[in-house]
């Protein structure tokens, strides 16, 4: 099972309501937003994982970006972050400390501040963050309210699942694949600070459950249906080749099953395009639906704040809710 399937055990466990909870985990949303003031309210979310990555500072980087990205997709600020730590001391206390450094620098060009952490002995080390932000009640961005005519705007490439597992399975080193760990060590921040600018309907951040599972959430819980671009969508260029080495991590396979039937593809899509597609992704790009009008804006938007991805993958259409089309 992977952790996102186990996240979803949690939605099976009844909560108590409360009128200030704006969102929770109902939603399929991955971040909380909770009111406190009419001008005010906190957004918390938390996220970690074992290394991606062999250099320990990179993989503090990624982690941090990572933890961070939900506070972005939902259009807030971080403001706090708290470290989780576990980790084996035989591995060595220099390596935990440049995890942590690399956390640390990221949260700080976040313009948010670690203010403690908790640390447990672990044989296989995970790092993250939980974080709290800010945001306007009524100015978050939810995941769930794409309208029909949307187009859908990915701001990262996808693939980087496979990459991993290449890595882990010394295939490839580090440095041949720096292009997509830059990718995932940025922050959301500023595709984040553009699609606030521009004002956009729904916006999600990919991870666990790769593109298309992150689609799928969005769109069950818009009540819309989406057409996918399959050579719209941004891949890393050495994906192709492990995917067709079948280096395809677990998820991906659990992540096409999540998604079932909901998703069609059409015959040019192949299998080595729809398993990078449903790849699950560490710190990916946010996924945001803009209306047709806005989209241009926010295209200029991403590119006068220089991120480097800034793809039209589809568009949302009125179809049984949940359902995707890959053409
Ligand atoms: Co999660
Ligand atoms: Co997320």
């Amino acid at each position: 099972m992977s952790p996102c399937d186990l996240d979803l055990i949690l939605k099976d466990v009844s909560l108590k309501k409360d009128e200030n909870l704006l969102r929770g985990i109902e939603g399929s949303e991955d971040a909380a937003v909770y009111r406190l003031t009419d001008e005010l309210a906190i957004v918390q979310t938390v996220d970690f994982f074992t290394p991606i990555v062999n250099d320990s500072y990179l993989f503090g980087q990624i982690a941090a970006a990572n933890s961070l990205s939900d506070i972005y997709a939902m259009g807030a600020d971080p403001l706090t972050a708290m470290n989780l730590v576990m980790f084996n001391p035989e591995i060595g206390l220099d390596v935990l400390q440049e995890i942590i450094r690399g956390g640390r620098d990221k949260v700080e060009e976040a313009g948010a501040v670690i203010v403690g952490g908790h640390t447990v002995e672990d044989k296989e080390p995970k790092f993250g963050l939980s974080v709290t932000g800010t945001v306007h009640p009524d100015r978050f961005i939810s995941n769930s309210n794409a309208k029909v005519g949307d187009k859908l705007v990915l701001t990262k490439p996808i693939g980087m699942g496979i990459l991993a597992t290449a890595l882990k399975g010394e295939l490839v080193e580090e440095e041949d694949i720096m292009e997509a760990i830059n990718s995932i060590r940025t922050l959301n921040r500023d595709a984040s600070l553009a699609m606030r600018e521009v004002g956009v309907n729904s916006c999600t951040d990919v991870t666990g459950f790769g593109l298309l599972g992150h689609l799928m959430e969005m769109l069950l819980g818009s009540g819309v249906s989406a057409v996918v671009w399959a050579d719209a969508v941004p891949k890393f260029e050495r994906a192709f080749e492990f995917a067709e080495m079948g280096l395809v991590p677990a998820g991906a396979c659990s992540n096409r099953k999540y998604v079932g039937d909901r998703v069609q593809f059409s015959s040019k899509v192949n299998e080595i395009v729809q398993d990078i597609l449903f790849d699950p992704q560490t710190s990916g790009g946010l996924l945001i639906s803009v209306s047709a009008e806005c989209c241009d804006d926010l295209i200029k938007e991403l590119e006068k704040r220089d991120v480097p991805t800034r793809a039209v993958i589809g568009e949302i259409v009125e179809k049984e809710p949940g359902k995707i089309e890959v053409i």
